[in-house]
């Protein structure tokens, strides 16, 4: 038995939901430990669409089990819309298929009020870019020790005591951005009426995935966002509020950290990112338009046109070293199709100093230039190929190229938006 976390090893939008989706088949549990609806996961299984934000991308599998995990922030009623629209679509949602851990802090319409408030006051250089959705205040009012956390839902005396203690924040907070006051009562009353809806899934998640564990059941573990957002050691402060590193996991649930066996590392055959924020390999010419139109370079959550640039080995080099990745699932390889040369970022310059990891410091992060390679590209498609002999030689090359850079080997390798279309090296999931 094996337990295998995913996580993004560049800025988000790799591919995460897609391989979390087709990993889930091997799996008996899976279970989100970070992030909230700030994520946009898209799967694509047999031509049908799916968007997931909060939901782990295991819920279209039927048979499997799904936890929303207490690292998570969670925003009930964008969850209860999102399933909503999962089972209008056909997927089957219900407390057997979907627990909610009882200690997750809940989202509340003030923490998106005072993030897009924030936003919109922020001057030049200073705007983060983010989804609006009140990820940041979520977080801010959980290590602050004022979330309205699930449990509190199930005791109306506890409800308004959480409440109250929010407001005591929020209030004067708010005076000073400009906005009125909260409305306490009329937030009593969408807590109390949304309530129920939520309780139905709420359980002891730590307690279940012990006993799931001690079972010889499998955990896939799914991240949301990618390293360079984590919080500590992505491009602070261009980040998100969460741990997004694969040790999350592990606190994210409630499970020892010796419950990860295999850490995924998703990376995208070249580099995106949405929002503000250093991006040493950016592209602002006709080859990032290209990469942008070819791999629909469009957020899922926000529809905001994605930055797109070269690979980025050194980065991935990086990450994957702070996730303890074990091997990465290459994706998007087939947007590369086509290209004359492709160049992967080694290093970059610091005032004319070769450095071979980005910098801490956010104004030196600014002044890196990238020291590129080049290799020459391929002609024929790689779109929907399933095993490396369909694939050209310069892609394999690429391939390998990349393995030797980042020092980590491929262990899945995906070619198209289509949950099948995904090359195995090495199963995870094995023992
Ligand atoms: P996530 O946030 O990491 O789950 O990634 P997103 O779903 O936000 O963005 C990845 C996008 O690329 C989605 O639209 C996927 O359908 C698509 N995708 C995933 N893998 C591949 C691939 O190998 N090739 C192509 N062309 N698209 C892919
Ligand atoms: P998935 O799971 C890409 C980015 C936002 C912004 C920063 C902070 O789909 O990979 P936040 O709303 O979290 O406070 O915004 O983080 N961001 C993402 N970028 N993919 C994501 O998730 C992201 N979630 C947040 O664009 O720059
Ligand atoms: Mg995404």
């Amino acid at each position: 038995m094996a337990n295998v976390v995913v996580v993004g090893a560049q800025w988000g939008d790799e591919g995460k939901g897609k391989i979390v989706d087709w990993l889930s088949e091997r799996a008996d549990v899976i279970a989100r430990f970070q992030g909230g609806h700030n994520a946009g996961h898209t799967l694509v299984i047999d031509g049908t669409v799916y968007k997931l934000n909060a939901l782990p991308s295991g819920v279209v599998r039927g048979g499997k089990l799904s936890i929303i995990g207490n690292g998570v922030v969670l925003d009930p009623w964008h969850l209860v819309e999102e399933i909503r629209a999962i089972q209008e679509q056909g997927v089957e949602i219900s407390p057997e298929v979907l627990m909610i851990a009882e200690n997750t802090p809940l989202i509340l319409p003030i923490h998106g009020e005072l993030d897009r408030a924030r936003e919109e006051a922020a001057s030049k250089g200073t705007k983060i870019g983010t989804t609006g959705r009140g990820i940041g205040p979520a977080y801010e009012d959980k290590v602050g020790r004022r979330s309205v956390r699930v449990a509190d839902l199930a005791d109306p005396a506890t409800l308004e005591a959480r409440v109250d203690r929010a407001l005591q924040h929020h209030d004067p907070l708010r005076k000073g951005l400009g906005i009125k006051a909260v409305n306490r009562e009329a937030l009593l009353d969408q807590l109390r009426a949304i309530a129920p809806e939520i309780l139905r899934y709420a359980a002891p998640v730590w307690k279940v995935l012990n006993e799931k564990r001690r079972a010889g059941k499998r955990i896939l573990f799914e991240g949301a966002q990618g390293a360079l957002l984590d919080i500590d050691f992505g491009t602070y402060p261009f980040v998100t509020s969460s741990n997004v590193i694969a040790g999350q996991a592990a606190t994210g649930v409630g499970i020892g950290p010796g419950a990860i066996d295999y850490v995924l590392g998703l990376v995208k055959a070249y580099t995106t990112r949405v929002g503000e924020g250093p991006f040493p390999a950016e592209l602002n010419d006709a080859d990032g338009e290209r990469l942008g139109k070819r791999g629909h370079e469009f957020g899922t959550t926000t529809g905001r046109k994605r930055r797109c640039g070269w690979f980025d080995a050194c980065l991935v080099r990086q990450t994957c070293v702070t996730s303890g990745v074990t091997g990465i699932a290459l994706t998007k390889i087939d947007v590369l199709d086509g290209f004359e040369t492709l160049k992967i970022c080694i290093g970059y310059d610091l005032d004319g100093t070769r450095l071979d990891y980005l910098p801490t410091a956010a104004d030196q992060q600014a002044r890196c230039t990238p020291i590129y390679e080049e290799m020459p590209g391929w002609s024929e498609s790689t779109e929907g190929a399933r095993s490396w002999a369909e694939l050209p030689g310069n892609a394999v090359k690429y391939v390998r190229r990349i393995e030797e850079l980042i020092n980590c080997p491929v262990a899945l390798l995906s070619t198209s938006p289509e949950r099948d279309d995904t090359i195995l090296v090495t199963d995870p999931f094995a023992d």
